[in-house]
């Protein structure tokens, strides 16, 4: 192919940054796609294209990012409005639902962006499937790392009729597990089969003590920016 997979990744996030406007509070993305549009925004600051912007970053990572590029960065506590949020997934349904958090990041992203008044998603069509856990990986969810196996059987009883399995996520050789900018745990769930309702399914995993949230995305992406060999689709809401 003329065009790899990260040329895709990259053109979504600078078609994504086109909608960044001077002035804007703007949450910053994990992962390999997003860290594309960091660069892009820093590069336009410091082009003098685009001023006083002031990026809320979703991860440990995109803040050193970030940080080292001079991007003028603040946290919900300061920024509690965020005029648009840029960030990537794992998986987008027709309906626009996404799963996110395999770079493990999923519960500040959520927070800064279910906050925002516009979130573009931006991916390679690598990640559009037809339903929620249909790319056949993992479904994230953050728990306390307080009887986490506990925690992990009761989440994979939960979807017991989709022939769930949940596993620890784990780091290196000696499986040592995978702790979070949260000092947390992350539970991955393989669904065989679609779940079903997205809202009652996430609902069912709130509810269970010990979870500290889930990658399920449900209606909060306002816009999807999809690149691939066909160029790039915008799907709005
Ligand atoms: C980080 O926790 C994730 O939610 C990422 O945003 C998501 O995994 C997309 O990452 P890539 O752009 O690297 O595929």
């Amino acid at each position: 192919p003329i065009f790899s997979q990260d040329d895709y990744k990259k053109a979504a996030a600078y078609k994504a940054v086109e909608f960044v406007q001077s002035g804007m509070v703007l949450g910053l993305g994990t992962g390999s796609t997003a860290k594309h549009a960091v660069d892009r925004i820093a590069e336009l600051l410091r082009q003098g294209t685009l001023k006083d912007i002031v990026g809320i970053p979703t991860s440990k990572k995109t803040y050193d990012q970030a940080f080292s590029l001079g991007i003028p960065l603040s946290d919900l506590d300061s920024h509690p409005v965020i005029d648009l949020a840029i960030d990537g997934a794992d998986e987008v349904d027709p309906h626009l639902n996404l799963v996110k958090g395999r770079g493990g990041s999923l519960l500040r992203e959520k927070m800064v962006e279910c906050v925002c008044k516009k979130f573009i998603v931006i991916v390679d069509e690598s990640k559009l499937v037809e339903y929620i856990g249909g790319s056949g990986l993992a479904m994230p969810v953050e728990v306390v790392p307080y009887c986490w196996k506990f925690t992990a059987v009761r989440l994979q009883n939960l979807f017991e009729d989709t022939d769930c399995v949940a596993k620890l996520r784990a780091v290196g050789d000696d499986g040592e597990p995978y702790v979070t900018d949260n000092g947390n745990y992350i539970v991955d769930l393989y669904f065989k089969k679609a779940i079903g309702d997205l809202k009652v399914a996430s609902d069912r995993i709130l509810r269970l003590a010990g979870v500290v949230e889930h990658g399920m995305f449900l209606d909060m992406a306002t816009t999807v920016i999809v690149a691939g060999e066909l160029g790039i689709t915008i799907k709005n809401k």
